[in-house]
């Protein structure tokens, strides 16, 4: 039977751990706050120098509530995500007008101070206020995911949930504030996003992705949104020397510059369409659909193959269509479905 992880955890954090951050020492509730507001989006590296700037400007939350919203920002220029910035502004004036500037200590008030969410307000609690805490931060869920293969994206309610829980139960009633350091020291040194090092890891005995060899696959990507589809009828038509009208795509957009056939338009007749061009359609035959999948959507080609006569003989508008014997013809480059349609067409139709 192996140590219990919060053990394990701790042992490693004494020889490996870090003990030398700046909001390390004398970790009030206000530097505590300030370092972890800065560290949700940002690395320890850039950082500590941002850090012991706004300490030293804004020594503390007096200072930070009597400061001007631009004073406070220029500290914060470079780090962004600003919205961070505004609301520790808001919060150190809520702290000095309705806490008579004592920091609130439990998880409730904490929570209901602008910028403060469950994990940061466990935070303060455990590392400055030394309260019993539970705290799940990026490194932690990716800890956690992979350590007890929990499946599903964390950003899914039920995901997040199931996380808290194994959170509690690894929290240790000792050294909670250790604990929570390591756990974040672990995730951010050790058991990083894609290069996790197991063979180095005080968790690797128990550890079920490392014992599935697979610790990336944890935690899940969000899923992928559904790509919009989109649906184009393309004319194929074939006119009575048996030449095909090919039409040159607009530089921009989808096949810019390739060959394919006239698109008409969801809301044009094709009578009418035909007619603008001196032709008459004989007769019209669908053609299988066709799928291409783009990276921003899905297009879905309906083919009408349709046989026309000339009525009247028009001059070409533009150069952009020609009427081409296929598939020896092609006049450029073709785009890869289109060229799939070329190979199987076939002048006959029947109606
Ligand atoms: N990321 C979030 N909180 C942190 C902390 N206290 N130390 C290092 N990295 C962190
Ligand atoms: Fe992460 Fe590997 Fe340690 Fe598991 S064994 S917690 S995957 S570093």
């Amino acid at each position: 039977m192996p140590d219990s992880l919060a053990i394990r955890l701790l042992d490693w954090f004494d020889q490996h751990g870090r003990h030398d951050l700046p909001w390390q020492q004398n970790p009030t509730p206000y530097r505590v706050w300030i370092s972890e507001i800065m560290l949700q989006q940002t690395q320890v590296t850039t950082v500590i120098p941002y850090y012991q700037r706004f300490m030293d400007s804004f020594p503390d939350v007096n200072t930070l509530a009597d400061a001007t919203q631009d004073q406070v920002l220029a500290h914060w220029s470079g780090l962004g995500y600003y919205a961070r910035a505004r609301n520790l502004h808001k919060a150190a004036q809520i702290i000095q007008q309705d806490y008579d500037l004592q920091f609130p200590e439990s998880q409730e008030e904490l929570e209901a101070l602008p910028g403060i969410g469950r994990s940061t307000a466990g935070a303060i609690r455990t590392l400055a206020h030394k309260q019993y805490a539970v705290i799940l931060d990026g490194n932690v869920k990716r800890v956690l995911c992979r350590h007890d293969a929990v499946e599903g994206w964390p950003g899914k309610t039920a995901v997040a949930k199931a996380l808290w829980l194994v959170a509690e139960d690894y929290t240790p009633q000792q050294r909670v504030d250790d604990y929570t350091q390591a756990i974040m020291d672990l995730g951010a040194t050790l058991c990083t996003r894609s290069k996790p090092r197991c063979g180095d890891c005080p968790l690797q005995t128990t550890c079920v992705a490392n014992a599935q060899g697979n610790p990336t696959a944890y935690p899940e990507k969000k899923p992928a949104k559904k790509k919009p589809q989109r649906e184009e009828t393309i004319l194929l038509m074939i006119n009575e020397q048996q030449q095909w009208l090919m039409q040159r795509r607009p530089e921009k957009g989808i096949w810019g510059g390739l060959w394919s056939f006239p698109v008409l338009e969801p809301d044009s007749e094709l009578e009418e369409y035909l007619g603008k061009k001196g032709l008459k359609a004989q007769s019209t035959k669908e053609l299988p659909l066709l799928m291409h999948q783009f990276s921003h959507f899905g297009l879905t080609i309906k083919p009408l193959q349709v046989n026309v006569s000339t009525t009247m003989v028009k001059e070409p508008q533009d150069t952009s269509s020609q009427w081409v014997e296929l598939p020896d013809g092609l006049p450029g480059g073709v785009p890869a479905p289109i060229s799939k349609i070329i190979d199987q067409l076939n002048p006959v139709t029947t109606t």
